[in-house]
């Protein structure tokens, strides 16, 4: 795909949308760690595996230019408060006449005297090796890092290379998964190098069980994106990993945007970022899961509603589990709309508070509920 692109080439408003997503992201990422670092002076550190050129035919900031802008406003709306320390942004890219146009577009903007703006003209690992050299300790101990791994095409990320950022406790992935094409390598049998290009992007064998190679291929895309969840989720301390598809005009599947944190508030501000977006042009974003291909809807909670009842019912379920739920499995931060929706149809059987608290009904405060009771039944209501 990048050899019929030119060093600068037009964004799809769907490419838009998801620089508007990074941007709304970091904002929030470099606010919160600028102003609650894990330990005072703490550094921040941002990487952009596949930088690109910094901008587009028809659109002035490429994803590096949104991120400097990002920590800028970051340091500069909490100067007073900040208790990090310096901002370090990384940017890698391959094709070197790209990297000349970033350079350049880095060069006009201004930024912070804090933001640290570093460039590599290399691949992806071999720019992340030197990095970790460069600044090993977000790596290695508890300080923020957060990577942007945006290739063109499946390959290019290797899984190993993501377990490797994700093994620090404070580390945070954005992927974009061409689960389109990863599906067509599978499709492509042993003599297209099938074997070893599958067990890079998987980080071993596991892909050999799924998914079924007969399956149509809208559905192998799903489960090349449940499988690759499923790897990120097996590492350690990753709690926290959802995927929404940004889906096109022609309602095809363009390519899943996958997020992995270890930590509950990554999430939630990345769907309060998805939430920020506008989703009225050319494309949306859907619910990635297995066999469903649902608009997001922020204001509608009835569906994933049912589905909360549907797994929990005939159980008491702990208030952080039904968090966790609803952060991994619906597009909202928390579980209370679809609470209210499933205590209204009367799905509920009791509601454990914590202790000297009192709730009015239809009311779930993580502050007073400590656990949630669900009745056996089956759901009859409408809507
Ligand atoms: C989808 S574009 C990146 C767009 C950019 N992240 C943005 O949002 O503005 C992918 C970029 O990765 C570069 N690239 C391709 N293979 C690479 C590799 N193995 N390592 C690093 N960069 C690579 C391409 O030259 C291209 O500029």
């Amino acid at each position: 795909m990048s050899k019929k692109l030119p060093t600068i080439w037009k964004a799809e408003p769907h490419t838009i949308a998801k620089i508007e997503l990074l941007s709304a992201y970091l904002k929030a990422w470099f606010s919160i760690l600028g102003t609650k670092p894990p330990r005072r002076n703490a550094e921040l550190l941002y990487v952009d595996g596949f930088a690109g050129p910094g901008e587009y035919t028809n659109h002035p900031t490429g994803s590096p230019i949104v991120a400097v802008e990002a920590a800028t406003s970051a340091l500069n709306t909490h100067e007073a408060r900040w208790r990090a320390g310096d901002i370090h942004c990384a940017f890698v890219e391959l094709d070197a006449a790209r990297m000349e146009n970033l350079e350049r577009k880095l060069k006009s903007v201004s930024f912070h005297p804090r933001v640290h703006p570093s460039t590599y003209t290399t691949s992806f690992v071999n720019g992340l090796d030197a990095i970790k050299t460069a600044r090993p300790s977000p790596f290695s101990r508890a300080e923020p890092l957060f990577v942007f791994i945006d290739p063109f095409g499946a390959t290019g990320a290797p899984f190993t290379a993501v377990a490797d950022i994700l093994r620090s406790r404070t580390s945070e992935v954005l992927i974009n998964l061409d689960a389109d094409g990863i599906a067509r390598i599978f499709r492509a049998g042993d003599d297209a190098n099938r074997g070893v290009l599958l067990t890079e992007i998987f980080g071993g064998t596991s892909w050999r069980e799924s998914p079924s190679f007969d399956a149509d291929f809208d559905v192998q895309c799903r489960q090349v994106l449940d499988l690759y969840k499923r790897r990120l989720r097996s590492l350690p301390g990753i709690g926290y990993v959802f995927a929404f598809e940004m889906r096109g005009k022609l309602d095809s599947i363009n390519y899943f945007l996958v997020f992995a944190s270890g930590h509950p508030l990554g999430l939630e501000k990345m769907k309060e970022a998805m939430k920020s977006i506008d989703q009225g042009g050319a494309y949306a974003f859907c619910d990635a899961d297995v066999g469903q291909s649902l608009l997001f809807r922020f204001d509608d909670p009835a569906e994933f509603a049912r589905r909360l009842f549907e797994r929990h019912k005939g159980k008491r379920v702990p208030y952080e589990e039904l968090r966790d739920y609803a952060l991994n499995d619906t597009p909202f931060a928390n579980p209370k709309r679809m609470l209210k929706w499933i205590e209204e149809n009367d799905l509920i059987e009791s509601v454990e508070l914590l202790p000297g608290k009192t709730r009015c009904r239809g009311t779930f405060s993580e502050d007073a509920v400590n656990a949630v009771v669900f009745r056996q039944g089956a759901i009859h209501a409408q809507g």
